[in-house]
């Protein structure tokens, strides 16, 4: 049987197929039980352990437990004391919250656009867009596939700048032999709901700057020269001194209860990823209407998302609509991303227009994101790749 015969024989999926549901366990249900009973649920001794095994699982000297990635990222920018008259460069491919913090901070975000290849900033546009006032990069490693690190390294060294990995999509990724997360002076970790590791809502910063660590804790509560962990730990003094007006992002025990089992559980999460999408490629490779994701050349790739793009000159159909069909054949799809610069308020408030960074506008017209997550079985990625076949087949030119 030819797979073209395999899969239009296929019936139509009965029930939704979900995008990205988490993958939650019995321990992580038994471990967040235990928080609540131990009569400690805030940032307490299970945050301090996920902290540890956060840092030793990307090789970093410390990591910093968050309410989440936006609030990480905006960190690293005060720790470093930028705002008004800076630049931080990012990649207009990625989601809001990169840029929002660089405008929280006070600075201008100046964009660089993508390569087509890997959706990933492009390490010449950002040598042409930095200037005297120019602090901070900030790359993000779309779908879990790292970025050129050894470049942006390379730039950011020439000029005298910080790099901020923003790493929500990246537990897991692997560059050139070392983690993702123990490269760079900051790496920041998203532990959102669809994450590869989830704490429900959570992020991290880790870096193996011992100062800097201090004051990102110091900054992430209140200022607060110890935190209530650490004031109310058996033995430990009450009081505390404010050393600046800090911010309230802390993470809470039941979110690290959560994480430490996730975490535990990544390089199983990562074989049966790779397994899904070795399948998908099985079933997709021979339509011509679509170009699947690649392995990542330099390393390890943290596959967080499965992003397919559409050849829209063969189709008759745009993205949307294709996205639409799907949803009549119960598979339901999403779109990484709606490039930041065409959003109303940075166009009408940074004068950002359409043609700015034609890379990311032309792959957010084809762009289409499959259901990718761990309890995929075998049945619904062939749900998925017989009613994506049956879009292509019966929409080409
Ligand atoms: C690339 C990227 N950066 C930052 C974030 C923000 O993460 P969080 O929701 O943990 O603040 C996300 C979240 O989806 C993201 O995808």
């Amino acid at each position: 049987m030819t797979t073209d015969e395999k899969y239009l024989k296929r019936p139509k999926r009965q029930t939704m197929l979900s995008f990205c549901p988490p993958d939650i366990g019995q321990e992580e249900i038994d471990e967040v039980v235990d928080s609540l009973r131990s009569g400690w649920i805030t940032t307490g001794p299970k945050t301090v352990k996920f902290e540890q095994e956060l840092a030793a699982y990307v090789g970093a000297k410390h990591a910093l437990a968050l309410n989440s990635a936006t609030a990480g990222l905006f960190l690293c920018l005060k720790a470093l004391g930028i705002g008004p008259g800076d630049e931080v460069i990012t990649t207009p491919y990625t989601f809001a919250s990169t840029v929002n913090v660089i405008l929280h901070a006070g600075a201008r975000p100046v964009l660089a656009d993508v390569k087509k290849d890997d959706f990933n900033i492009d390490p010449d546009r950002i040598a042409q867009a930095i200037t005297s006032k120019t602090r901070a990069i900030i790359p993000v490693h779309y779908a879990g596939r790292s970025c050129d690190m050894d470049r942006i390294g390379a730039l950011a060294q020439k000029h005298n700048l910080t790099v901020i990995e923003d790493a929500a999509h990246a537990i897991g990724t692997e560059y050139r032999g070392k983690k993702t997360g123990s490269i760079s002076r900051f790496t920041v970790f998203s532990f959102h709901a669809v994450k590869n590791v989830t704490t429900g809502e959570g992020g991290a910063i880790t870096t193996g700057d011992t100062a800097m660590a201090e004051s990102l804790r110091v900054l992430s509560l209140h200022g607060m020269n110890k935190d209530a962990w650490r004031r109310y730990a058996p033995g430990a003094k009450v009081k505390y001194d404010i050393l600046q007006p800090g911010y309230k992002y802390n993470m809470m025990d039941i979110q690290a209860a959560l994480g430490i089992h996730q975490l535990r559980k990544v390089e199983r999460t990562l074989e049966k990823r790779k397994a899904i999408a070795a399948r998908y490629r099985a079933g997709l490779s021979d339509i011509p209407e679509l170009t699947l994701p690649e392995d990542a050349p330099d390393g390890r790739h943290g596959r967080h998302l499965y992003p397919v793009l559409l050849d829209l000159e063969k189709l008759t159909v745009s993205r949307d609509q294709a996205m639409e069909l799907l949803q009549r054949e119960n598979i339901s799809s999403n779109i990484h991303y709606q490039p930041v610069h065409l959003f109303s308020y940075y166009r009408e408030n940074l004068g950002f227009k359409p043609g700015d960074f034609p890379v990311a506008e032309w792959l957010s017209e084809r762009e289409l994101t499959l259901p990718f997550y761990n309890r995929m079985t075998e049945e619904d990625v062939d749900d998925v790749i017989a009613a994506v076949r049956k879009v292509m087949t019966e929409n080409h030119t």
